[in-house]
C-alpha cells in the first residue's frame, strides 16, 4: 500500500500561520486581517419551515472547524448555506472579508472555484477511472492540456496515498478509498477552502482515523481552511481547531469553541457536554433521579 505524499507535512504552526495570507492581505494590521469565513446571523429555512435562526461564527485561515448537532439539526443544510446551493434570504456569510451571499452570479461562481466539496458519498462517477474523475473539474474549469492535466492528477491523487491507483474504477477499491479519491478530486483545483459532509460516514474506525489524519496534513501542509460537518466524536476530537453546535429545539447555535475546552464542566450547554460526552450527563442524571430525557 502507497502511503500518502504531502510536501512538507512537518510545516511547523509558525509556517502554517505565515502561509496562510500569502496573497498579502496580512502585513500592517495584521490583526484587523478578514476572517477566512464570516457568518453572520444566518437564517436557515426550506419554504416557511425555519431550520435555524441566528448562527454567528467565523473561521480562521487554515483551521479546521467542525459542525456538530443531532441528526436533523440542520448541519447538512448550514454546508448547503456556506457553499451557494440554497439563496440565503436573511443573514449574510463572508469569504476574506467579501460578501459570498451578495455578491453577482458571476462574482459568486468565481469565488465558488476556490471551494472544493466531498459529499456524503464522495460522488465518484463509476464509469470513470479514478484519473479521469480527478481530471474532470480540470477539464471542465482550465485550459490545461491532457499532459499538465495527468501531471495535477497524479499528484493530487499521490496527495490522499491513491498513487498508483490511477486507473482503477471505483468499484475495485475500497470505501475509505474512495472517500480519499472523492478529496483529490474535491483538490483537484486547489482550493482555498474544503467542505466535508460526514466525510467518515460508512467507514471503518481505522479508514475513518486515516481520512483525519490526511484533513489534518492538509490543513497544515496546504493551509486550506476547513469545514467538516460530523457527528463522530473520536473525529470532532481529533480534528477540529474550533467547532460549533446546533441545537434543534431551539433551532439556536449554542456553542462555539474547541471540543477540548467545550468538554469542560462549566465551559458549554450541558447538551453540549452531554453530547460531547456520549450522552454521560444524561445517563447519570436519569439513573440518580429519572428526569425527563
Ligand atoms: N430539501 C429539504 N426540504 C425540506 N426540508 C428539508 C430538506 N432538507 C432537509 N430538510 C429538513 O431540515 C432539517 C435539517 O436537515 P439537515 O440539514 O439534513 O440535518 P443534518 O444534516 O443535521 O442531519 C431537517 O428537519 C430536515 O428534515
Ligand atoms: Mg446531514
Amino acid at each position: 500500500m502507497t502511503q500518502p505524499v504531502v510536501e512538507s507535512p512537518q510545516a511547523a504552526p509558525s509556517d502554517r500561520q505565515k502561509a496562510a495570507g500569502p496573497d498579502g492581505l496580512r502585513g500592517a494590521g495584521g490583526d484587523q486581517d478578514p476572517c477566512a469565513i464570516e457568518v453572520r446571523d444566518l437564517e436557515m429555512r426550506y419554504g416557511s419551515y425555519v431550520v435555524m435562526r441566528g448562527i454567528n461564527f467565523t473561521v480562521k485561515r487554515g483551521e479546521v472547524m467542525v459542525i456538530m448537532g443531532g441528526s436533523g439539526c440542520g448541519k447538512s443544510t448550514l454546508l448547503k448555506y456556506m457553499i451557494g446551493l440554497r439563496p440565503v434570504q436573511k443573514g449574510e456569510i463572508l469569504y476574506d472579508g467579501q460578501s459570498f451571499s451578495k455578491a453577482s452570479p458571476e462574482e459568486k461562481e468565481r469565488m465558488q472555484r476556490n471551494f472544493g466539496v466531498l459529499y456524503q458519498a464522495g460522488a465518484l462517477w463509476s464509469s470513470m477511472t479514478l484519473a479521469e474523475n480527478v481530471a474532470l473539474p480540470l477539464e471542465q474549469y482550465t485550459r490545461l492540456g491532457q499532459q499538465e492535466i495527468q501531471e495535477i492528477v497524479s499528484v493530487k491523487l499521490a496527495l490522499v496515498g491513491l498513487k498508483g491507483f490511477e486507473e482503477f474504477y471505483p468499484a475495485e477499491i475500497s470505501g475509505g478509498m474512495r472517500k480519499r479519491a472523492g478529496l483529490a478530486r474535491a483538490m483537484a483545483l486547489d482550493p482555498a477552502f474544503l467542505f466535508f459532509d460526514e466525510p467518515s460516514a460508512g467507514l471503518d474506525p481505522l479508514s475513518s482515523r486515516r481520512l483525519d489524519d490526511l484533513i489534518l496534513r492538509l490543513r497544515d501542509s496546504l493551509g486550506t481552511t476547513i469545514v467538516v460537518v460530523t457527528h463522530e466524536l473520536a473525529s470532532i476530537f481529533t480534528i477540529a481547531d474550533n467547532s460549533i453546535f446546533l441545537d434543534a429545539d431551539t433551532k439556536r447555535m449554542i456553542a462555539q469553541g474547541n471540543p477540548k475546552d467545550l468538554v469542560q464542566e462549566g465551559h458549554s450547554h450541558p447538551k453540549v457536554r452531554d453530547f460531547l460526552l456520549r450522552g454521560e450527563l444524561s445517563h447519570e442524571r436519569k439513573g440518580s433521579h429519572e428526569p425527563k430525557s
